[in-house]
């Protein structure tokens, strides 16, 4: 039986990539997402991948969702919290309803889903979770105050997670992407990208989706079983 893997935010930009590599590679996969419906819809007839609507940063509403996925497809073993947004602002602009919605979406959002799913990994001695976080985490980004936060929080609570589930068969890693081809990076000003976001980019160009559900993919995988809180 093809362990089940749930991706959140898994039917657009870098989740969409690992869900359909996921499939390929022979996975059961599951994706969810929040907001755009028509994409959504698009991914699930193209794919024949299933999909689940919820707000990752709700709590109740991840409980629910992850007990009708349990309950309509099978157990996760496979964890990928890859559901972010952006609500770019430099500190002095930004509000409070900017740093709320995006540390609630990007890092409450692995608490709220690990928490739901880590019991059953337990128990039945095999998990595998990936935290998609960002190098902004892990440098900082003019404007990002509150992402840079959440992502560099996401490698924390991977750290402690993975000490905390070793011993049960459980990996946690994170995976940084750097700028990725997406909705996301295309929606920040085109001067600032080519002024103060290319020329950081070593290889010259922004990276492809696939690029980095390449590293997801192997990371979920049973030859992973060594690897524990990259980065
Ligand atoms: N470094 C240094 N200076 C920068 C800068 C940067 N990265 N980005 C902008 N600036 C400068 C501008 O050139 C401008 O300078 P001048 O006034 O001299 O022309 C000034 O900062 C703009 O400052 P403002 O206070 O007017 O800022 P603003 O209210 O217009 O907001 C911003 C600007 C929305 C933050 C905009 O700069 C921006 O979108 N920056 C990009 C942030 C970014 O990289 N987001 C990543 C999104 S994708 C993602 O997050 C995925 C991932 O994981 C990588």
């Amino acid at each position: 039986m093809a362990r089940l893997a749930l991706v959140t935010g898994g039917t657009r930009g870098i989740g969409k990539a690992i869900s359909l590599k996921l499939k390929a590679a022979g996975y059961l996969v599951v994706a969810t997402y929040a907001g755009n419906e028509r994409a959504a819809e698009k991914f699930q007839v193209v794919s024949g991948i299933p999909i689940f609507k919820f707000d990752v940063g709700d709590f109740d509403a991840c409980k629910a969702s992850i007990e009708q996925v349990e309950v309509e497809v099978g157990a996760i073993d496979i964890l990928v919290n890859n559901a972010g947004i952006t609500r770019d602002s430099p500190l002095h602009k930004m509000d409070v309803a900017q740093w709320s919605d995006v540390i609630r979406t990007n890092l409450d959002s692995c608490f709220n889903l690990c928490s739901c799913v880590v019991n059953g990994m337990r128990e039945r001695g095999f998990g595998r979770v990936v935290n998609i976080s960002s190098i902004n985490g892990q440098k900082g980004q003019f404007g990002q105050t509150n992402y840079a936060a959440a992502k560099a929080g996401m490698i924390g609570f991977t750290k402690a997670m993975a000490l905390e589930t070793a011993s049960k068969g459980i990996t946690v890693n994170t995976v940084a992407p750097g700028y990725i081809g997406t909705e996301m990076v295309r929606q920040v000003p085109e001067d600032v990208i080519n002024k103060h976001i290319l020329p950081h980019i070593p290889v010259g160009r922004l990276g492809e989706p696939e690029e980095v559900a390449r590293c997801v993919v192997f990371l979920v995988s049973e030859d992973a079983g060594f690897i524990r809180a990259l980065p």
